[in-house]
């Protein structure tokens, strides 16, 4: 069997050790791996790269992804899905594991539809995807973010400042949850709650009643204020031009936010944005394993004929969901564990 690999959307850590399992467990059932460089343009402008154990060999715990990804969408032009499927079949592939989150897998799904043999694989450091309880690259992401606020912790306290730190997280405060209680966050600000600046400085001010006099406020990137500082309630854009996929690209919530705060309370207030860093470097063990089995269990579905449906981390297992399903909706943070976050604030 020839199976096509592609890796699409934002890089995120362990995506090699997905490619990295699909092309080991296919050698051991006699199947050939082509990988698709550069996301879906790999099947619109194909130069494909053949992948064997030797190749894959030492990429376990190397970030980023060996075949290259894009945001390239294959619905943007009328001409794209028909296009996707002939290269497909000139490339002589009979099944195509695509790696990626809401919008990868959104295409994956209506490719499959129009007879696309495809199987999906959750990436996101965003956490956002629906049916899977995690996506690999989430742990690693809020690891870096954890220890970035300990850090930040120790500069808050010597200087007496309040430091707003801006994490990733486009529609769902995932990492910004984590990372928070993880970091010990005074406050934590989510896309799934509007901002409510009152309450925030209020936090604060009560904080430093108490005697402390610094405070750490960790902020997701798609965040937005109930009434921005100034005007409307819009999110806050690094560029306006969207992206294939008609994302906008975010960022500078956290120095709008400081501002506001500083005036308000009048504490010294910095922020810093990590930004791309948290989607570098190494995965952690947690993420290097649980990519590990998505990449077993999707080459299984192939060589089953399962197509149409992404791999799923339920509980400890992992399961066969539809793509439908998966792309169907965003899955947000779940408000039990940010209960538990709010529990420390202030
Ligand atoms: O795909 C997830 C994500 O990490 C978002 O949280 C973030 O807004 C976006 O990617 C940034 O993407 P880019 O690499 O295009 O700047």
């Amino acid at each position: 069997m020839k199976i096509g690999v592609l890796t699409g959307g934002g890089d995120c850590p362990g995506l090699n050790a997905v490619i990295r399992a699909v092309v080991r467990k296919s050698d051991a059932q006699s199947s050939r791996v082509v990988g698709l460089r550069n996301g879906w343009k790999g099947l619109l402008d194909p130069s494909p790269m053949d992948l064997d154990s030797r190749m894959v060999s030492g990429i376990l715990h190397v970030g980023g992804t060996v075949i290259g990804t894009s945001r390239t969408n294959p619905f943007k032009d009328a001409a794209g899905p028909e296009k996707a499927l002939k290269n497909f079949k000139l490339l002589g592939l009979e099944a195509l594991i695509a790696i990626g989150g809401e919008d990868t897998l959104g295409a994956a799904a209506k490719l499959y539809e129009r007879g696309l043999p495809v199987v999906g694989v959750p990436k996101t450091i965003d956490n956002d995807l629906y049916g899977t309880d995690f996506t690999f690259g989430f742990d690693t992401a809020v690891s870096i973010a954890t220890d970035a606020i300990d850090r930040i912790h120790t500069t808050a306290e010597s200087h007496n400042r309040v430091m707003v730190v801006e994490v990733m997280g486009r529609h769902a405060g995932w990492i910004a949850t984590y990372a928070g209680i993880a970091g010990g966050a005074d406050v934590i600000l989510v896309p799934e709650i509007p901002i409510d600046l009152d309450e925030v400085c209020d936090m604060i001010l009560r904080r430093h009643s108490r005697g402390k006099s610094f405070s750490i406020v960790v902020v997701a990137e798609g965040a937005q204020f109930i009434e921005k500082p100034g005007g409307d309630r819009d999110l806050i854009v690094q560029e306006s031009q969207k992206d294939e996929f008609g994302h906008v690209r975010l960022g500078g919530i956290s120095q709008v936010l400081s501002k506001a705060i500083e005036r308000r309370t009048r504490y010294e207030t910095r922020f810093v944005v990590l930004g791309h860093v948290q989607r570098g470097g190494s995965p952690t063990a947690h993420d290097r394993v649980l990519a590990t089995r998505f990449g077993v269990f999707a080459t299984e579905m192939v060589h089953q004929g399962e197509f149409g449906k992404m791999a799923a981390l339920q509980g400890n297992r992992i399961v066969a969901i539809p793509l439908a399903e998966a792309t169907s909706q965003l899955k947000t943070v779940d408000m039990e564990i940010y209960g538990i976050a709010k529990g420390f604030f202030g």
